[in-house]
């Protein structure tokens, strides 16, 4: 079996790969000569734990391609994958150009019946859209070739994409074809998952539940937040009240660690599009909108916490960060909560040192660049610092040795924004923790 998959990003080249990987003969399709040119050297445009080793291997057996031919791509192959970027417009809607430029180029290239399959998250109704671009594009040239439309949206997670990909907890799949029907039985049979884990549904429904998914699980985040945020002022303690609500199995106990709040690329831009697709349609999902603030204020919790202790006036301070990508095993700064922490302590006059075990190329050339002070390791961090911040938990900086911590800080002073230290603990040790969600 042949598939295309158009768009080299997280989803696109971790589908591609892993549907390589699996037996299946893959060309990903990217427009960008300088990003095909580096997978075919080995080199990937991401850091995601796996996907490297997933890439070579396939792309020495010569099951899975790399090019910029989109036309030539799609000879022969049973499924074009729509995987490209679905960046929010101003207005906080998805915009579908880059979507809808390939559903018109495979419209035009087209030579064979094909399903045409959405994995970008796009609003719902994207697959009309999606059909009538390709219509449009085959009647341009006096051709009625059938192909069908699908919506099969991904549900993997940075960090743990690869593994995410080859043992999904379910695959959604949109489609109102039969013949699309079984091309996509067929190309998830290697997965070897029960029936009931394969979910088929209409389009619209398809795209509905991606959004509805990572709407929930921003929901439980910021909903998690707001309740920590009441515990500071009443003196109660978050964690105890995550485990004490997280051993309800209708409530569950992931997700609900409070934080720093939810970054990345999926939640905020999934959050603002299908609220802004819910305004189209006249209606305000308010729920959602609560969950929006209150993620948007969280982001301030961390340098509050600093001005409470120090003063608001952090003039000549120098402060540590561990921790720059929105959550570990990743190299993804996309509205990463660090951008505005660093942004606020800089405001009161502070300097920054910080040290990310992946992150800090990302935060040089692309988001934070010479805001702050890039270190070498985590304990270079901390010399002459006045405290230390936790911004993300990556493992190694769950059991540092507090000795020569404390003998670097300036003040024994830690402020916890992912609540992964013991501060009864560190107490003990003389330290002075602040966490989120208790006094
Ligand atoms: C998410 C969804 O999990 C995935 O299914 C979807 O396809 C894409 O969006 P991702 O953005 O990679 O994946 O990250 P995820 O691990 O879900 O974390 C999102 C954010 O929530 C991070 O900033 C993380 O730090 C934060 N988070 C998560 C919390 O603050 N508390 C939690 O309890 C869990």
């Amino acid at each position: 079996m042949k598939i295309a998959v158009v768009g080299t990003g997280y989803v696109g080249l971790v589908s591609g790969a892993c549907f390589a990987d699996v037996g299946i003969e893959v060309t990903c399709v990217d427009i960008d000569q300088k990003k095909i040119d580096n997978l075919k050297n080995g080199i990937m445009p991401i850091y995601e734990p796996g996907l490297e080793e997933v890439v070579i291997r396939n792309f020495k057996s010569g099951r899975l391609k790399f090019s910029t031919d989109l036309g030539e791509a799609i000879q022969g192959a049973s499924v074009a994958f729509i995987a490209v970027g679905t960046p929010p417009g101003e207005d906080g809607s998805a915009d579908l150009k880059y979507v809808l430029g390939v559903a018109d180029e495979i419209g035009t290239k087209m030579t064979d019946y094909i399903v045409v399959a959405t994995k970008s998250t796009v609003p719902v109704t994207t697959g009309e859209k999606v059909r009538a671009a390709i219509k449009a594009a085959l009647s341009k040239r006096g051709s009625e070739l059938p192909f069908a439309v699908a919506s099969n949206p991904e549900f993997l997670k940075e960090g743990a994409a690869v593994e995410d990909f080859l043992k999904p907890d379910r695959i959604v799949i949109g489609v109102d074809d039969e013949r699309a029907e079984e091309i996509m039985k067929r190309l998830y049979k290697p997965f070897q998952l029960s029936g009931e884990r394969i979910i088929y549904m209409d389009i619209p429904s398809a795209e509905m539940t991606k959004y509805a998914a990572n709407a929930m699980l921003a929901t439980k985040i910021s909903f998690m937040n707001d309740i920590a945020n009441l515990c500071e002022l009443v003196g109660a303690d978050a964690n105890m009240v995550r485990r004490g609500i997280g051993s309800d199995p209708r409530i569950g106990n992931k997700f609900i660690y409070p934080g720093v709040g939810y970054g990345g690329s999926c939640f905020p831009k999934d959050v603002k599009a299908i609220i802004k697709t819910a305004k189209q349609y006249g209606y305000d999902l308010r729920v959602l909108q609560a969950v929006e603030e209150v993620n948007d204020d969280q982001k301030y919790v961390l340098s509050k916490k600093v001005k409470e202790h120090f003063g608001e006036d952090l003039t000549g301070m120098t402060f540590a960060m561990w921790g720059l990508s929105f959550k570990p095993n990743t190299d993804d700064m996309r509205e990463a909560p660090a951008g505005v922490i660093i942004d606020e302590l800089r405001a009161a006059g502070a300097t920054v040192k910080a040290y990310d075990p992946v992150a800090m190329d990302e935060a040089r050339e692309h988001y934070i660049f010479d805001k702050v002070t890039y270190c070498k390791d985590a304990y270079e961090a901390l010399v002459d610092a006045d405290a230390l911040l936790l911004v993300t938990e990556w493992s190694e900086f769950r059991i540092p040795s507090w000795d020569v911590v404390g003998r670097l800080l300036k003040n024994k002073v830690i402020f916890d924004g992912r609540n992964i230290y013991d501060r009864k603990y560190l107490k003990t040790l003389g330290f002075e923790a602040h966490g989120i969600g208790s006094k």
